[in-house]
C-alpha cells in the first residue's frame, strides 16, 4: 500500500504552462506532474503576458483537478500547498498564488512559497533522487541562462547572460529563420542533417574564468548571414544555418558550465530549464562529463520545461509558511 499521509499539491503558473502536480513529503517522487502548454501564444510569436493570465485562470482548476486524480490523491489528503511566487509575468504569477492561497487556506494548510529558478535546479533530485549538494546548476530557460554554485545552504550566482537567456536566442533564431514558437526544438528540427561547421557563429566571452553569457552577437550573425542569402538561398542553406547556430548555443553553455565545474571543483553538474530538452546539448555534456569524470544530471525533457513537480521538489526542503499566516503573500515578477 501506498504511504498517503503527507502529500504536497504544487502549482505552477509563472509563464505560458499551467501546471500542477502531486509529490511525497520528502519531494524526491511525483505521484503525478500535470502540464498543459498555452497554444494561444503560436500565432504571435512569443508569450502576450494578458492572454498567459486569462489562460491560467481558465484551465488552473481542471489542471489541479487531473493532477490530483493522476495520483489517486484527494484535497483531504493534501498536506501541503507549494507554489511558484517568483519571477516570471506578474499576472501569470498571481493566478497560481492565488489558487493556491485559497487551496490551502479553505482546506488549513500550511504553504511553501518557491523560487521558480531553485524550482528548475530541483528538478535533478527528481531526476536521481542520490543527488545532493555540493553542485554546479546550469539553469537555461527562455527567461534564464545562469550559472549557479549549489551548496546545503542554497544557491549562489556564478555568472549569467549579459542580454538574451539561451531559449531567447533560440527563439529570436527560429523567428529569424521563418521557423516556429518555441525556437528549441524548431531549429533542432530544422538542423537535423545539416552541417554545423558550414557557417561560422561566434561563441562570446570565451576568456579564461569568464563566467558569464553573451548570445547578441549570434543573433547579429544570423541576421548577417540571412541578409547575404537570396530566399532561395535560405531555403537551400536552413538546415546548414540552423545546425550552426543551436551549435554555437550548445558550445557557449556546455564551455561555461565546465569551466564553473573546474574552478569550484565541484563532482557533480546539473543542467535544468527548458534549454536541457536539447539533444545536442545532452549528447555534449554527457561525453564531456564521462572524459572528465563528472556526475551529470539532466532531468528527463518533461522535468526541464516548465512543470509542477520541480516546484514541489523545491518546496520539499524550504520552509512552509503555516496556516493562515500567508494571507498577504504576493507574487514577484523578479
Ligand atoms: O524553462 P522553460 O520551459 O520556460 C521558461 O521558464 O522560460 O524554457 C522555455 C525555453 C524556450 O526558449 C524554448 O525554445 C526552449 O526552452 N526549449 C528548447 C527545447 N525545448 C524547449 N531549446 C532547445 N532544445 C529543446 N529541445
Ligand atoms: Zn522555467
Amino acid at each position: 500500500m501506498r504511504y498517503k499521509d503527507s502529500m504536497i499539491l504544487a502549482i505552477e503558473t509563472s509563464c505560458d504552462d499551467t501546471c500542477a502536480a502531486v509529490l511525497d513529503e520528502e519531494g524526491r517522487s511525483a505521484l503525478s506532474n500535470i502540464v498543459h502548454t498555452q497554444t494561444e501564444h503560436e500565432r504571435y510569436g512569443g508569450v502576450v503576458p494578458e492572454v498567459a493570465s486569462r489562460a491560467h485562470l481558465e484551465r488552473l482548476d481542471g489542471v489541479v483537478e487531473k493532477a490530483l486524480a493522476d495520483a489517486d490523491v484527494t484535497l483531504d489528503e493534501v498536506t501541503r500547498i507549494a507554489v511558484t511566487v517568483s519571477p516570471g509575468l506578474i499576472g501569470a504569477l498571481l493566478v497560481g498564488v492565488s489558487a493556491a492561497k485559497s487551496l490551502a487556506y479553505a482546506h488549513k494548510l500550511p504553504l511553501t512559497p518557491v523560487n521558480h529558478l531553485e524550482g528548475h535546479v530541483a528538478a535533478a533530485y527528481l531526476a536521481d533522487p542520490t543527488l545532493e549538494p555540493p553542485f554546479v546548476a546550469l539553469i537555461a530557460s527562455g527567461g534564464h541562462t545562469a550559472l549557479y554554485s549549489v551548496a546545503e545552504s542554497g544557491m549562489n550566482l556564478l555568472g549569467e547572460t549579459l542580454d538574451d537567456a539561451a531559449g531567447e536566442a533560440l527563439d529570436k533564431g527560429a523567428r529569424m529563420l521563418g521557423l516556429g514558437f518555441p525556437g528549441g526544438p524548431a531549429i533542432s528540427k530544422a538542423a537535423r542533417g545539416g552541417d554545423p561547421s558550414r557557417y561560422d557563429f561566434p561563441v562570446a566571452l570565451k576568456e579564461k574564468n569568464n563566467l558569464n553569457f553573451s548570445f547578441s552577437g549570434l543573433k547579429t550573425s544570423l541576421l548577417y548571414k540571412l541578409k547575404a542569402l537570396d530566399a532561395k538561398g535560405v531555403k537551400e542553406e536552413l538546415t546548414h544555418l540552423a545546425a550552426g547556430y543551436e551549435a554555437a548555443v550548445v558550445e557557449a553553455l556546455s564551455r561555461k558550465l565546465l569551466r564553473a565545474a573546474g574552478l569550484h571543483e565541484t563532482p557533480a553538474v546539473v543542467v535544468a530549464g527548458g534549454v536541457a530538452a536539447n539533444a545536442s546539448l545532452r549528447r555534449a555534456l554527457t561525453q564531456e562529463c564521462e572524459r572528465r569524470d563528472l556526475k551529470l544530471v539532466i532531468p528527463q525533457p518533461e522535468l526541464c520545461t516548465d512543470n509542477a513537480a520541480m516546484i514541489g521538489a523545491a518546496a520539499a526542503t524550504a520552509p512552509a509558511v503555516p496556516y493562515p499566516d500567508y494571507l498577504d503573500l504576493n507574487a514577484r515578477s523578479v
